[in-house]
């Protein structure tokens, strides 16, 4: 019966995840997934969900109410952890929020924001077409695609200098027909950390405004590039030039929840009767999907960001992983420039959030991961966070080695 099913080759990232667990050698760097890491290799836990966690516990105790298990939370989700979405994107004092113009579900990571939102597009826009940035996460095309689009890419990177092809990703903008889907990076770009300047960033936004279309915002990183109100500008633009617009946002890597899958869609509308309206085929499109989101996760999530103590020390946190981030970013430039003097490593440093684009070709990412134990994926993408003071010499040096030190 199932003889015509397929062997799935495996994910590119997550797949390399489970084979390095697998992998015995003990100087095994991680440079795979997009997770973060401390200056020991661990995943933290972060002290403000710490304290979240005592929160919910302590709660638990004085009523005795397992909330957690004692009913399905609504097919939106929680509202509390809504609301703490649509501040922390579009800011406290944000009159879209204020007037209701956002519909905001809880999702099932960003990935899980990207499928509900790309079934939503999919059941409107039966016949538009979506555009990613070339490249993008492994993870959009396949997404996008198995939910019945046809995916294109625009022009984005320039691997000669580490930067972006500006005037061609806005040639391209401006030739797509009104409507077409136009995913984007808010800030920390996945996988080359190349992001928009501000200035471009509002040239998009009138290309956009202009040939009417539907952008879809995925940020995964907010607070790892600049901080968490700066990685956020172009959403709060979009959102104040009164473009209908899109976002999944995930909270696996800022607050480090990763297993409790808390994300969000917010879906940008022109006023509180659209956004009702909205909301009511979101909370369709979950019911057909999934039913309703799991508790725990988001329960914490809102804890933190509604507790202004939490929220600080959150805050703190963030900023020594970004902190941690750009030292390693410094410290690989350096080590990689000491080994092949004759390249310029410099846009290491330019670069934000947790990824760089190396040029490495597949033949040389799949030697430094059988030779050293070097995980990269095999697109060229190189996660930062598993860099330490311990591995970086010896991951510069496996480098300069599997390229000759060309
Ligand atoms: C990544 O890009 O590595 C992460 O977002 C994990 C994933 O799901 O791909």
């Amino acid at each position: 019966m199932f003889d015509h099913i397929d062997h799935y080759p495996g994910d590119p990232i997550l797949s390399l995840a489970q084979a390095y667990l697998r992998d015995p050698c003990p100087e095994k760097v991680n440079l795979g997934i997009g997770m973060y890491y401390d200056e020991a290799g661990r995943t933290p836990m972060l002290e403000a969900v710490q304290g979240a966690k005592a929160i919910l516990a302590a709660d638990l105790e004085v009523t005795g109410i397992d909330k957690d298990v004692a009913g399905y939370l609504p097919m939106e989700g929680c509202p509390e952890y809504r609301h703490a979405i649509q501040c922390l994107l579009f800011g406290e004092d944000s009159s879209a929020v204020e007037g209701g113009r956002i519909a905001t579900i809880q999702t099932l990571g960003g990935s899980g924001a990207l499928k509900v939102g790309a079934d939503l597009l999919k059941q409107f826009f039966p016949s538009s077409e979506v555009w990613v940035s070339q490249p993008t996460w492994d993870n959009h095309q396949a997404l996008f695609a198995g939910a019945g689009f046809k995916v294109n890419g625009y022009p984005y990177y320039d691997r000669s200098r580490g930067g972006i092809v500006f005037d061609e990703m806005t040639r391209v903008l401006r030739s797509l027909p009104a409507q077409s889907i136009v995913l984007m990076h808010p800030c920390c770009h996945n996988p080359t950390g190349a992001d928009l300047t501000r200035r471009q960033w509002q040239e998009v936004i009138d290309v956009i405004a202009a040939r009417g279309l539907i952008p879809f915002l995925d940020i995964a990183y907010q607070g790892l590039g600049e901080d968490l109100e700066g990685d956020a500008h172009v959403i709060r633009s979009m959102a104040v030039a009164g473009i209908r617009f899109l976002v999944a946002n995930s909270f696996s890597k800022n607050l480090a929840l990763y297993g409790e899958r808390c994300g969000g869609l917010s879906v940008v509308c022109q006023d509180a009767e659209e956004a009702s309206r909205v909301l009511g085929q979101l909370k369709a499109t979950v019911r057909k999907n999934y039913s309703s989101p799991p508790t725990y996760g988001a329960r914490l999530a809102a804890t933190v960001l509604s507790n202004a103590e939490l929220k600080r020390l959150w805050k703190e946190e963030l900023d020594a992983m970004r902190a941690r981030i750009q030292r390693m970013r410094g410290r690989l430039c350096h080590a990689l420039a000491s080994r092949m003097p004759m390249h310029d490593f410099s846009y290491l440093i330019r670069q934000r959030g947790m990824f760089s684009y190396t040029n490495l070709t597949v033949a040389q990412i799949d030697q430094l991961r059988e030779d050293y134990s070097v995980y990269l994926v095999r697109s060229g993408r190189l996660c930062l966070t598993g860099l330490n003071d311990r591995n970086v010499d010896y991951v510069a040096e496996a480098i300069a080695t599997v390229v000759g030190r060309a």
